[in-house]
């Protein structure tokens, strides 16, 4: 059984079909790459499994249990996490906040509850470095790290939910070259763990190199879905425009 199976998945807005009868799977410790142009539906799939929409069509099985009538939190409490774009961290509160922000540690002194930030710390560091996650210090302000190491942040916090599935929207789209290799490596220490990720990216230099597959989504349906090894990214490029295999005749008059 697949970790993630969507099937014949529909989204209309008014008259917009978004999502026409998508379908594919994620398996346990796999990445699938989810590609396609602006547009194409990749954001409104995303919401769709997330919870934030209800699909007019079509079922999404997570475990083999459906998805659809569940709201997003139970989803989060099923296993599905999603890091988006914006990364949602609070900038002025330091990494060991920010990992656990929300759901903060808390001890009971004379019968009041506090903030534990000791152990949030603590715990913090462990997980930053079971991560690999090259973070000078837990204690530092989120909104001064850099690019790469506020994603590190938000894959940490992710992490400390127990997903079974990551979703990242475009994870390297601002970052330097260095560190979109260090982006790249904590998803694989994801795979390693089991962990099933969807990443979605405008750069197929990264997609080809940390996907297992590669779904090509155009105008609300998948029109490729291909182990990484049997396509190119010539052919993807061709998916994702449209283009058809015969050279274009007079496209340069
Ligand atoms: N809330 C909404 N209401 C109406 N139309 C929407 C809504 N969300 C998305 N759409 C439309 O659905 C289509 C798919 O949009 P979506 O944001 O999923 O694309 P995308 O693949 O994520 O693109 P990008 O790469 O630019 O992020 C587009 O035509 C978009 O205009
Ligand atoms: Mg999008």
């Amino acid at each position: 059984m697949s970790l993630l199976e969507l099937k014949d998945v529909r989204k209309t807005f008014g008259a917009i079909e978004a999502l026409r009868g998508v379908a594919f799977s994620v398996e346990e410790g796999s990445v699938v790459g989810l590609v396609g142009d602006n547009g194409a539906g990749k954001s409104t799939l995303m919401k769709t499994i997330t919870g934030v929409y209800r699909p007019d069509g079509g079922d999404i099985l997570f475990d083999g249990l459906s998805l659809v009538d569940k709201d997003p939190g139970a989803i989060r409490q099923a296993g599905i996490e999603m890091i988006y774009q914006d990364l949602a961290l609070a900038r002025m509160r330091d990494v060991a906040a920010n990992i656990f922000l929300g759901r903060e540690l808390t001890r009971t002194v004379l019968g009041v509850r506090l903030i534990d930030s000791k152990r949030m710390r603590a715990e913090a560091e462990a997980m930053i470095a079971r991560l690999g996650a090259r973070i000078p210090s837990v204690a530092q302000m989120t909104g001064q790290l850099s690019g790469g190491q506020q994603q590190s942040v938000a894959i940490a916090r992710a992490l400390t939910f127990n997903p079974r599935l990551v979703i990242m929207d475009e994870p390297t789209a601002a970052l330097a070259v260095r560190e979109v290799e260090h982006v790249l490596d904590l998803i694989q220490t994801l795979k390693t763990r089991g962990i099933g990720v969807i990443l979605i990216s405008h750069r197929l230099t990264d997609v080809f190199s940390v996907c297992d597959r590669i779904v090509v989504l155009r105008q609300g349906a998948v029109i490729a879905d291909d182990a990484t090894r049997d396509t190119s990214m010539n052919a993807v490029v061709a998916h994702i425009v449209g283009a058809t295999d015969a050279p274009r005749q007079g496209a340069h008059p």
